[in-house]
């Protein structure tokens, strides 16, 4: 048996519908409510976001990037034998969009099921296939982070509105001989649940409560700075290898001071971590494989290199896996 998994190809896709800071502020003055190009770059580094069309559904995000990951790889989609998808946007309340996505890729049989952690939802889906491969559950996995987050804006808060888009990213994890996925670190702390939420829900044919997302900024802020940097300590340590080894730091795109934050901490220099926040927005658990997806095709990230992938969102959750590409 193969005792390891590896990353074998990579893909992403967004929707083509761009919107500028100016795009989006020009929509929400509109509706009366102020918000500048300025105001978005400085807070966050946001340039512009994706948003899907309203027919457009996570599945169909996410089949595009899971057919330029296996194109990659050199798989074809019948030999993929698992399918977990992250995401807080599914097609619908079930079946999984992971069921959904399988039936449009052609790749029917294999279990498949989604992964609801918010942000952090692919470093849990990854690390969970991970395992499967490590167990022998599992030879060729596809895992895949695709949100359409558009759908559960509230556009009249402009604290929220402006920092999230559309996209999916994905990859073909394999059984390996050689080391891929070194360690990786799980958490969450349900007491937070609060500060970042979509706290509506279906019943009885209507939906109730508030089904748009809020969040405290300033508080995930803080939370978020802290446990990101305790998880990459915690996966580094795992493995025996310390921020120094590290050639790419990918951490999940919600805001370019928490980045910073992030690499200072490691004492690592910006030029070892993708940013694409200020292209995409936050993608929730879109936002890493889109990132590490747009590294690896744009030359930066080569195959060999230690990467290390973290994420933190709503539960609260919060993770990372290192891995040698
Ligand atoms: O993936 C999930 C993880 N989520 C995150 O990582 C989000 C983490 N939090 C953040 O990124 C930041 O807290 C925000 C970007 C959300 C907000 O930045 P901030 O520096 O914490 O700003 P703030 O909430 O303290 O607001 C400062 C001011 C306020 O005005 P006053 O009260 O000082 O007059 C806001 O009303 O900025 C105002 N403001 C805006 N102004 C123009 C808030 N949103 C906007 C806006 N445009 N879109």
């Amino acid at each position: 048996m193969k005792l390891f998994s590896r990353i074998t190809g990579t893909g992403s896709y967004l929707p083509p519908r761009r919107l500028s800071n100016a795009d989006l502020a020009a929509e929400l003055a509109t509706q009366g409510i102020e918000t500048s190009d300025d105001w978005i770059v400085e807070r966050t580094g946001i340039r512009a976001r994706h948003f899907a069309a309203p027919e457009v559904c996570s599945s169909d995000l996410g089949l595009e990037a899971a057919r330029l990951a296996l194109q990659a790889a050199g798989v074809q989609a019948q030999e993929i034998d698992l399918i977990i998808v992250a995401t807080s946007t599914p097609d619908m309340v079930f079946p999984s969009t992971a069921c959904i996505l399988q039936d449009k890729l052609g790749a029917n049989g294999c279990p498949a099921f989604d992964v609801q952690a918010v942000c952090s939802g692919f470093i849990y889906a990854l690390s969970i296939a991970d395992a499967m491969i490590k167990t022998g559950a599992a030879s060729k996995a596809l895992v895949i982070g695709a949100e359409v987050f558009s759908r559960i804006l509230n556009f009249k808060d402009r604290t929220t509105c402006v920092l999230f888009g559309d996209g999916a990213g994905a990859v073909v994890l394999e059984a390996s001989d050689t080391p891929g996925i070194l360690a990786s670190d799980l958490h969450a702390d349900g007491k937070h649940v609060g500060i970042l939420c979509v706290p509506g829900h279906v019943s009885g044919g209507n939906v109730l409560g508030q089904p748009l997302l809020q969040m405290d900024g300033q508080a995930v802020f803080k939370l978020a700075v802290g446990v990101l940097d305790a998880a990459a300590r915690a996966t580094l340590a795992k493995a025996g290898k310390t921020a120094a080894d590290i050639d790419w730091l990918i951490p999940h795109q919600a805001n370019l001071r928490i980045m910073q934050s992030s690499a200072r901490k490691l004492k690592l220099p910006m030029d070892k971590v993708i940013v694409t926040v200020d292209q995409h927005g936050n993608t929730s658990a879109a936002s890493i494989p889109l990132a590490l997806d747009a590294g690896v095709r744009s030359g930066k990230v080569k195959p060999g290199e230690l990467l290390l992938l973290e994420g933190v969102g709503g539960g609260f959750t919060w993770g990372a896996v290192l891995l040698n590409l």
